[in-house]
């Protein structure tokens, strides 16, 4: 049967890089055999302007009913005013809550062509590859009491509220302990649990589930050391598990060492491996429309969906080698430029990676 994939490029630069991520999904669809069928929607402030909303039920019924989900980003400062409950960041929120999708999976792998993009220098960020696996369903994000109100005195305050349950926590630990068991075996957990109490909590569930994970050396850090260590000796970590706000915080910045946000895609997946897939990349609002956005984090996006939610492992390792042949030949998009290659704009970008990949 196909594999029923919905499509919502979502804001800014979404229809553009999502536009070449679907010539390169349908190319390895015909070239590997797989039956796919694709539908598209909106999502985020594209939503709200044809739906009024930023999710519409239309579009998470569909979203319910699809195999994957391929989505590009939602946001826009045309936005930023309108009642804060239909941000278009409220309708990514709720399709990841709503279909369960707690498992965020962020790889930042240094391609070696791009050592000399990275801010930082070769010799720290050659060969790396670090998984973050990132709590997306709960946390902060989505804790109730959250609010804002005007106080007696007339001053105005506002809170939220962090919560963790240990069913959520045990959960997470495992797909940082089985991604680790089939990596490294080095699973470091991070947290903040000289201050908070979901942390306690979670540092200690996260010790009760290594108990079935043996082969697996677990260590735990303070999230501010993991910033520091993330820049200082950012190979000392392999597979990171954190809760949803440090993964939000630490994912972006382990994107900087790999060159670009630009090169890096997610996977946010559900007890049954059926996932929705997006680069880490927001919408870009300051250059949409110039056809210069990367497109290799949506592209990279896709190899991630053929791999964890349909198991096509030939299909999703020949994108990742397609895409490394493209910078091997010089190609770059202005975020990851450097002397000696180059400049690309999106289309000629995805169009490299389509050639690529049927000469593979
Ligand atoms: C991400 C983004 C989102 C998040 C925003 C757009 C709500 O930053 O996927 O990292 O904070 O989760
Ligand atoms: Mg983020």
């Amino acid at each position: 049967m196909n594999k029923q994939i919905l499509i919502l490029p979502g804001d800014g630069i979404g229809s553009e890089i999502m536009a070449e991520a679907v010539k390169v999904l349908e190319l390895a669809a015909d070239k590997f055999g797989l039956g796919i069928e694709l539908s598209f929607d909106d999502l985020g402030g594209a939503a709200y302007e044809r739906y009024g909303v930023p999710l519409a039920d239309e579009t998470l019924e569909r979203a319910r009913q699809a195999d994957a989900i391929l989505l590009g980003a939602v946001g826009g400062p045309q936005w930023d005013t309108i009642d804060p409950a239909l941000r278009p960041e409220r309708g990514l929120l709720k399709i990841r809550s709503q279909l369960g999708l707690f498992g965020n999976l962020r790889p930042a792998i240094l391609y070696p062509q791009l050592a000399e993009a990275s801010t930082l220098k070769p010799e720290v960020v050659s060969g790396l590859d670090i998984l973050i696996v990132r709590e997306l369903t709960g946390g902060i994000y989505f804790g109730q009491p959250r609010e804002r109100r005007v106080l007696e005195n007339g001053e105005r305050q506002a809170y939220d509220t962090l919560p963790y349950s240990e069913s959520e926590i045990r959960r997470i630990a495992k797909i940082g302990f089985d991604m680790a068991r089939v990596r490294s075996k080095k699973l470091c957990s991070v947290d903040k649990a000289n201050v908070l109490a979901s942390s306690q909590l979670w540092r200690e569930v996260v010790e009760e589930v290594g108990q079935e994970y043996p082969d697996v050396e677990l260590s735990h850090m303070y999230v501010d050391n993991a910033a520091m260590q993330l820049v200082r000796a950012p190979k000392q970590f392999d597979v990171i598990v954190t809760d949803n706000m440090f993964g939000d915080i630490l994912s972006d910045q382990a994107s900087m060492l790999t060159g670009s946000i630009g090169m890096l895609p997610s996977a946010s997946l559900d007890l049954n491996n059926k996932g929705m897939f997006e680069p880490c990349h927001g919408s870009a609002p300051d250059i949409a429309g110039q056809g210069i956005a990367n497109p290799l984090a949506t592209i990279l996006s896709v190899s991630m969906m053929l791999r964890y939610s349909f198991s096509e492992v030939k299909a999703a390792d020949a994108i990742e080698k397609a895409v490394s042949l493209v910078l091997d030949q010089g190609l770059r998009t202005g975020d990851i430029m450097s002397e000696g290659c180059r400049k690309v704009g999106t289309a000629e970008m995805g169009d490299a990676v389509v050639a690529a990949l049927k000469n593979l």
